[in-house]
């Protein structure tokens, strides 16, 4: 329980590595704000469930995170209900697949705004309360694409390379306040996600895995748990690989 009195707030929590963060984390003992779309909000109130019947405290907030004033209502929700917010898991994530030259730029401007913008505008909205507190955990959810790039996703590797780079420079600007800011990269993880991915496709995966079989939300929600524990305290600005050895 090593995480008792903290506050998470994780970002598209209601299904996925989200839901599998939320979760861990309040096994940990943390008490969980969950966030995810309106449309999600069935599914993000059964995770409130989950993390209730954990004997840990939830509150699921509405908002989509690409927004700068729902961002801010969302914060401030937070707060107002538990007073502060010592972890974020900066997760929300989606991919619009398509090679460069079909690329519309609604695909480019989707994917940067809510996989990108949305980790900037969360990170400048719960600083302020953790630079207060002096302690605070953020973790940004990358992806391995973001390191080696990937045909066919342009702007998802454009987004989670942004995300990189943006997790080494914000822990460098607040590392002497007792905040670290981390990233994880996954590799293959069996989310709705990757469930799209036709046969052929999964298979030619499967084969780039040294592991020989991909992983699971609860493998990733592992890394986070440790990088947002005291354990962590002298580890920032740096990309943990969750990816069986790709
Ligand atoms: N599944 C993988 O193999 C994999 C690999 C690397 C990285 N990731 C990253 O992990 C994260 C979670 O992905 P997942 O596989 O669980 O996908 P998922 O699609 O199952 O879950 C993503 C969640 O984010 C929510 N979301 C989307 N747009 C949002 C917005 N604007 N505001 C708030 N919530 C929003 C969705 O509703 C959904 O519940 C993403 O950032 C993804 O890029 C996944």
């Amino acid at each position: 329980m090593g995480l008792s009195g903290k506050v998470a707030l994780v970002t598209g929590s209601a299904r996925g590595i989200g839901r599998a963060i939320a979760v861990r984390l309040a096994e940990e003992g943390a008490d969980i704000a969950l966030n995810d779309i309106p449309q999600a909000s069935e599914a993000l109130n059964a995770v409130a469930d989950e993390v209730r019947a954990l004997n840990r405290r939830a509150l699921a907030v509405t908002a989509d995170v690409s927004q700068p004033q729902e961002v801010a209502r969302m914060v401030e929700t937070v707060l107002a209900g538990f007073g502060h917010i010592d972890i974020l898991v900066n997760n929300a994530g989606i991919t619009r697949d398509a090679l460069i030259l079909r690329m519309s730029d609604e695909d480019w401007d989707a994917v940067i705004n809510i996989d990108l913008k949305s980790v900037f505008l969360c990170t400048r909205a719960v600083l302020r309360p953790m630079l207060k507190a002096r302690w605070g955990r953020i973790v940004n959810i990358a992806s391995i694409v973001g390191v080696h790039g990937n045909a066919g996703q342009a702007n998802y590797a454009a987004a989670k390379g942004g995300v990189i780079a943006f997790t080494r420079s914000v822990a460098k600007e607040v590392a002497s306040r007792g905040i670290t800011v981390n990233a994880i990269a996954p590799g293959f993880i069996d989310t709705k996600m990757t469930q799209g991915l036709d046969e052929k496709q999964a298979a030619e995966l499967l084969k780039r895995i040294p592991m020989g079989t991909v992983g699971t939300p609860r493998d990733v929600a592992e890394a986070v748990a440790f990088l947002a524990g005291e354990g962590a305290r002298y580890i920032t600005g740096q990309v943990l690989g969750v990816d069986g050895g790709m």
